[in-house]
């Protein structure tokens, strides 16, 4: 068994995560999109690569780069995108993050050309994306699956039935009562969950911190 002393206790595995939003077209020059940064998946990403692990960095539209040799990025627009990405990879792979921000519904037809304001009134019909974490939890075999949760009533409850739902091995409630925490911050307050339920609430770090905690129950998996 490799020893924890070594520096790089994650050399040899290969961990797929996802950051970012998605982007879902709704005409040529329009989309409905969400305020995520990308810096979570990030973040995950480069403590990985620092802890000797081969990334594969699937990542919606963010003005992040990323330079490191363990780390390959495959950019991405849309839900279906990343969906098609992520099942590329994933058989592959001994551990899966998912840490993007996916939109929940898409324009169900995408305009041809620009759309023009000819009515006062303007309905977009929606269609539900595929949920990729899901679909990963399905053809999970050996991999370990983290997911997030962003709750804002229930968090518990909700992120418990998250798990069961996504057949997750762990996931990361992102706890937004606190200011300082969540999109476009610095900083987040997580809880994690395992799948026996095991709750472990955190205090509010850094987003490098939380990504380091992260990779530590990724460890802790292989080593324990
Ligand atoms: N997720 C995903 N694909 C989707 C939607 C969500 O992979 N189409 C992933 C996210 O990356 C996250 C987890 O599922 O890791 C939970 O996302 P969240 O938005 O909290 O939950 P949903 O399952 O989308 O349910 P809801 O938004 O209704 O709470
Ligand atoms: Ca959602």
């Amino acid at each position: 068994e490799a020893d924890l002393e070594s520096k790089l206790p994650l050399k040899g595995k290969k961990i797929l995560i996802t950051a970012g939003p998605t982007y879902e077209a709704i005409d040529p020059v329009r989309f409905i999109g969400n305020h995520s940064s990308g810096k979570m998946g990030f973040d995950i990403a480069k403590s990985a690569a620092n802890l000797g692990a081969s990334v594969i960095l699937v990542t919606g539209p963010t003005h992040l780069t990323v330079n490191h040799s363990l780390i390959n990025v495959v950019k991405v627009t849309s839900a279906q995108e990343m969906y098609d990405a992520c099942h590329q990879y994933f058989n592959a792979v001994d551990v899966a993050i998912a840490a993007a921000a996916v939109a929940d519904y898409r324009p169900k037809n995408i305009a041809e050309q620009k759309i023009k304001k000819n009515t006062d009134n303007f309905v977009i019909e929606l269609e539900k994306t595929k949920d990729i974490l899901l679909s990963l939890g399905e053809a999970k075999k050996q991999q370990f699956l983290i997911g997030f949760a962003l709750e804002t009533e229930n968090e518990i409850e909700n992120a418990k039935a998250k798990i069961q739902k996504k057949n997750l091995d762990l996931i990361v409630l992102n706890s937004l009562q606190d200011e300082g925490a969540g999109f476009q911050k610095m900083t987040n307050k997580v809880t994690f969950i395992d799948k026996d339920f095991k709750i472990e609430p955190m205090e509010l770090k850094s987003k490098e911190a939380v990504a380091d905690d992260i990779l530590n129950k990724v460890i802790a998996h292989f080593y324990e």
